[in-house]
């Protein structure tokens, strides 16, 4: 017996208020609530089948076969649900270069839910598929949604999922990832998170202080204030950062080209450009800005970066089936 052959694309999605800590390890759920812009530059296209002749999972990432346990993990998530106890082929095309701090992981898993679920023969809706993402990763959960999302934290399974904010947003908000390294980040997020909730002395404040900025900049949003909005973001992921740098021992995601990075963008906006960095797991750095400046931003940016470092990316959909045979 084999399933359909079930291909659901997602896209990665960058917080605006970061997720940076976990509430209970296991279950995936966060300390603070968060929100996020989702990009139409970067996602994943996730193909699978549950197939009785295969004796295991089997996965490939962008062509190569490769070690299936996290998968697997995740696949028994669907497994449970469905009833439906046969090993998968699964098939991952990452257009996000992957693991570099782009979120890969948010596209990943979000086209797993819904590529698995479909096939399984699982009827989701937006909320369920929402909670089972954010099993394979936090962040996940927001890639179900376009546009603004955000991701409530809750406080068990049930309650922690995220929904739209505004899905299609009319605003002309672009983005751009400078690619400082695309290779694999040296410090997993999720150590990250665990090591800054157990020895920050800054951690409650840092929970405290993202519950205000969440609020703030959801009016900001509405009210389509970009400057606010932009401050908010930047500010927020400086917090995250300075937890890392707190944490006991500290550590970071700071390279020499993330600081000139975010001094190229502090540049711009002594010149009069608005246009906000913000930074997660990794060493990249990604520009928030208005459509209008797009092109100073990135002609200032080119005096520091290759123009192949510079990824401009807008507002993107949620996750979708692709194709069905
Ligand atoms: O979902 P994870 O485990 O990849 O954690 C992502 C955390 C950040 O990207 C740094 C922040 C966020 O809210 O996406």
């Amino acid at each position: 017996m084999q399933t359909a052959k079930i291909t659901a694309r997602a896209h990665t999605n960058i917080a605006l208020i970061k997720y940076w800590g976990k509430k209970d390890e296991k279950l995936i759920i966060p300390q603070n609530s968060s929100l996020s812009l989702t990009l139409d530059h970067f996602y994943t296209d996730t193909t699978v089948q549950f197939d009785e002749n295969l004796t295991k999972d089997h996965f490939s990432l962008n062509g190569k076969d490769c070690e299936a346990t996290k998968v697997s993990a995740f696949l028994d998530l669907v497994r449970q649900k469905s009833g439906l106890d046969l090993p998968a082929r699964v098939i991952s095309v990452n257009h996000v270069p992957t693991m570099a701090g782009l979120a890969s992981s948010a596209s990943a898993y979000a086209a797993l839910a819904l590529a698995a679920s479909t096939a399984a023969g699982l009827k989701l809706n937006k909320t369920e598929l929402s909670r089972l993402a954010r099993r394979g990763s936090g962040s996940a959960c927001r890639s179900i949604y376009g546009g603004f999302v955000e991701w409530q934290k809750g406080h068990d399974d049930q309650s922690s999922f995220a929904k739209p904010f505004i899905e299609a947003p009319t605003w002309d908000i672009k983005m751009i990832a400078i690619v400082i390294n695309a290779a694999k980040k040296k410090i997993s997020s999720r150590f990250g998170m665990q090591h800054v909730v157990q020895t920050s002395p800054y951690y409650p404040a840092w929970v405290e202080s993202t519950e205000q900025d969440l609020a703030l900049i959801k009016d900001a949003i509405l009210q389509e204030d970009f400057v606010k909005m932009g401050t908010l973001a930047e500010k927020s992921a400086m917090k995250m950062h300075a937890l890392n740098l707190s944490a006991d021992p500290h550590f970071n995601y700071f390279e020499p080209e993330s600081l000139e990075a975010m001094q190229a963008v502090e540049q711009l906006r002594a010149d009069g450009i608005a246009c906000y960095y913000t930074m997660d797991a990794g060493p990249n750095v990604k520009v928030i800005c208005q459509g209008q400046d797009l092109e100073t931003i990135l002609a200032k940016l080119k005096q520091h970066f290759r123009a192949e470092q510079l990824l401009v990316s807008a507002p993107g959909p949620g996750a979708t089936l692709l194709e069905r045979n």
